[in-house]
């Protein structure tokens, strides 16, 4: 097709468009040119077997043809609107229906921004199952039968093999198993239970985000540091964030800890929120125990890891100055609105 034969098809199809008298004969023009198998695409596909130096000049003509035709089918109308005589019933002014637009409870908020945050460092998501095996909620974690957390009256038992997990913990047991090898680099958010009387602060149902990094070349107290500095800056909006950690114990981490974020409120000059300190506890963390490895069947003389988790409703109140965890359950319009 030469140049002077896309300008005549061109003024044919614009005066074809303004001639239709109906949406369906409209529909119709815009199958026959700019429709998947219509006429405009067809010469943008044959553009390879014109020579090469129309080529540009061509190209342009028909992008122009292109723009023409949509312009034009536009102004007839393709939508519903252009339907000859919409029935006599519907008022078309009046205002649309309003449906509220729904926001993330803070919890959801939290543990996408968690999510998130972790996600570039390299971290994803793992998932484990509500119901547990004391397998993987104690044994596995270096928990011995004794130990009070066991307890009847701190854990939910739903039979001698079967509870419901008092942490998210067991994640990790399931994500280093599952993993065969190193490294694993994961974050578990999720429901955990222990038989707490609710108040202000408790609630027998409540959620932890667990993180678990384990590779073969060596792994430091001071990785986990700057990955959770990191992660203090970034979830409080807090750019000067700092981290400590206190000496603690738990029994799948050697050497434990107990990790304090520098208040996001009075940024460390001590204030109500962090009782004056400067600091506000946040998470429990260490390096992983050799015994957790060798219960996945590793051998901790080839790897090594940290380890951490933290209340989802902690970061929650700490975050949003919320200072009743009933307040996140309760589905109160008026308090989640204020946060939307
Ligand atoms: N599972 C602990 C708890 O529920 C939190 C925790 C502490 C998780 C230290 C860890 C860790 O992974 O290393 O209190």
């Amino acid at each position: 097709m030469t140049l002077e034969e896309l300008e005549q098809g061109k003024a044919a199809s614009l005066a074809e468009i303004a001639a239709a008298a109906d949406a369906a004969t409209v529909e119709k023009l815009r199958v026959k040119y700019v429709g998947r198998n219509g006429s405009i695409p067809a010469l943008i596909k044959g553009m390879k077997d014109v020579p090469k130096e129309d080529r540009p000049a061509f190209g342009k003509a028909v992008q122009a043809w292109r723009a023409e035709v949509e312009a034009a089918l536009a102004a007839k109308g393709t939508g519903a609107d252009a339907q000859a005589g919409a029935p006599a019933d519907v008022d078309a002014t009046l205002p649309g229906r309003w449906a509220a637009p729904g926001t993330a409870h803070p919890l959801s908020r939290v543990i996408a921004d968690a999510a998130r945050i972790f996600g570039k460092l390299g971290f994803t998501v793992a998932d484990g199952p509500d119901i547990e095996s004391p397998f993987n909620n104690f044994t596995a974690l270096n928990t011995p039968p004794h130990h009070p957390s066991q307890d009847r009256s701190d854990t939910f038992w739903l039979a001698a093999d079967a509870l419901l997990r008092t942490q998210t913990s067991p994640v990790q047991i399931r994500t280093m198993l599952a993993a065969k090898k190193p490294p694993v680099r994961v974050i578990c958010p999720g429901r955990t239970y222990r038989r707490d009387t609710t108040d202000a602060t408790h609630s027998a149902n409540f959620h932890q985000i667990e993180g678990l990094y384990v590779d073969t070349k060596p792994v430091s107290l001071a990785d986990l540091k700057s990955v959770l500095a990191y992660f203090a800056k970034e979830m409080m909006g807090n750019d000067g964030a700092g981290v400590r950690f206190r000496p603690h114990f738990f029994p799948f981490t050697e050497p434990s800890v107990e990790v304090d974020f520098t208040c996001h409120v009075c940024k460390g000059k001590g204030c109500n929120v962090c009782k004056q300190s400067g600091w506000i506890e946040i998470a429990g963390a260490g390096m992983v125990d050799p015994r957790v490895f060798g219960h996945v069947g590793w051998n901790p003389a080839e790897v090594s890891g940290y380890a951490f988790g933290f209340g989802v409703e902690r970061i929650a109140m700490i975050k949003y100055g919320i200072p009743d965890i009933r307040w996140l359950y309760e589905n109160d319009l008026r308090f989640l609105r204020q946060l939307a």
